[in-house]
């Protein structure tokens, strides 16, 4: 005999978590937090592209070239999606492209993670692992490209949380607060 099911099917609910923003945001940090938190599944899109070539990000760049690049990510954002539980934490220019922000509307809801362009500064000035800022590590640059990108972050977001200044649990607190999860 058919039972009919007491809940209805969930297929089209928001299941997963996408952290958007510019390099050095607090992505990783804040996804980190929320699998402690909330039990969810981390994903890390660059370590997994990375893994998935045998290569890091820089090398991929250099080697293959950035459109490349974007083609894993997208490839990869198409794959994860139909799994379930899960907090993504996105490149910094994942959310610029349209196909990318409706595969990650289609499974969950999109969080736009900010920081003024001095804070980016500090947290990414010692690293080697953001081609698109190698020989660009200023202050003047970052804030040139997070304006230029902003239109299109601000367009993908379900909600937007600063971050400058604040603990990582606060900030978890606030998007799941926001999302009613
Ligand atoms: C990029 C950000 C990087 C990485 C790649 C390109 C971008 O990720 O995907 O270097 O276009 O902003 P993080 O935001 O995790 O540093």
């Amino acid at each position: 005999m058919q039972t009919t099911p007491q809940t209805a099917p969930l297929t089209n609910a928001p299941k997963n978590i996408y952290l958007i923003g510019f390099m050095g945001t607090g992505k990783s940090t804040i996804a980190a937090c929320l699998r402690q938190k909330y039990g969810m599944e981390q994903l890390e899109m660059d370590e997994e592209i990375a893994k998935g070539e045998g290569i890091t990000i820089a090398e991929i760049f250099a080697q293959k070239g950035e459109e490349y690049f974007r083609e894993l990510e997208t490839g990869l954002l198409r794959r994860l999606s139909e799994r379930e539980n899960v907090v993504v934490s996105c490149g910094g220019g994942t959310a610029m492209r349209e196909c990318n922000v409706k595969e990650m509307k289609r499974r969950g809801r999109i969080v736009l993670l900010l920081a003024e362009p001095e804070t980016v500064y500090e947290r990414v000035r010692t690293s080697h692992d953001r081609p698109l800022l190698e020989g660009n590590m200023n202050v003047d640059y970052i804030k040139s490209l997070i304006e230029a990108r902003m239109p299109k972050y601000r367009e993908a977001a379900d909600i937007t949380v600063h971050t400058d200044g604040r603990s990582a649990e606060d900030i978890c607190g606030e998007i799941m607060k926001k999302l009613k999860f």
